[in-house]
């Protein structure tokens, strides 16, 4: 088991694409499972490797910790992609990589997606709702957008303080963290 720390805003992978995943290698395999350990330890419901610091294209996602969704068990996407969308929802969003900022952002509400999964087989998913939210946030993090990117400047003032402390490498979290000033264990 290995606790990796989160990169947080302001550092540069979060601002860089994720390459697609070619073979699932060993250590392919043993980041994966770093991922799902690292995202338990910070209770989250998603993670990018990004986020790590690795730009391949992997999340992971877990959302049995909700009463709604208790029974989808924890999984990995591999290259995921979102060949459908429809509707348009609106829902508050937090991130491991912007801690204690919380805003809402609109989405689509109902999505397919295609991906690998730990044995890279392919596989396509419907997703609405929280699954929906997360899929499309983490999404979001292997292409370098956070969804701070989609909140008006005016809602992102309230956060001011906290933001400039997390880039600062001010902040205190829970989890280990890699600010731009420094290492965090
Ligand atoms: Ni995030």
């Amino acid at each position: 088991m290995a606790i990796l720390p989160i990169y947080l805003d302001g550092t540069e992978p979060l601002r860089k694409k994720a390459k697609p995943v070619k073979e699932l290698d060993l250590n392919t395999i043993a980041l994966i499972k770093d991922m799902f350990d690292t995202m338990h330890a910070a209770d989250g419901i998603g993670l990018a490797a990004n986020q790590v610091g690795v730009l391949k294209r992997i999340i992971v996602v877990d959302i049995s910790g909700l009463e709604e969704t208790k029974d989808i068990k924890p999984f990995a996407l591999i290259n995921p992609e979102v060949i459908k969308e429809s509707g348009k929802c609106a829902m508050e969003e937090g991130c491991l990589s912007i801690p204690s900022v919380r805003a809402e952002v609109v989405r689509p509400e109902r999505i397919t997606v295609k991906y690998r999964d730990t044995n890279f087989k392919e596989q396509q998913l419907i997703a609405e709702g929280i699954l929906a939210r997360v899929i499309l946030h983490e999404i979001d993090h292997l292409n370098g957008v956070l969804f701070t990117d989609y909140v008006p400047k005016s809602k992102l003032k309230e956060y001011k303080d906290t933001l400039e402390k997390i880039k600062s490498g001010e902040i205190e979290t829970r989890y280990p963290v890699v600010t731009n000033q420094k290492v965090v264990l």
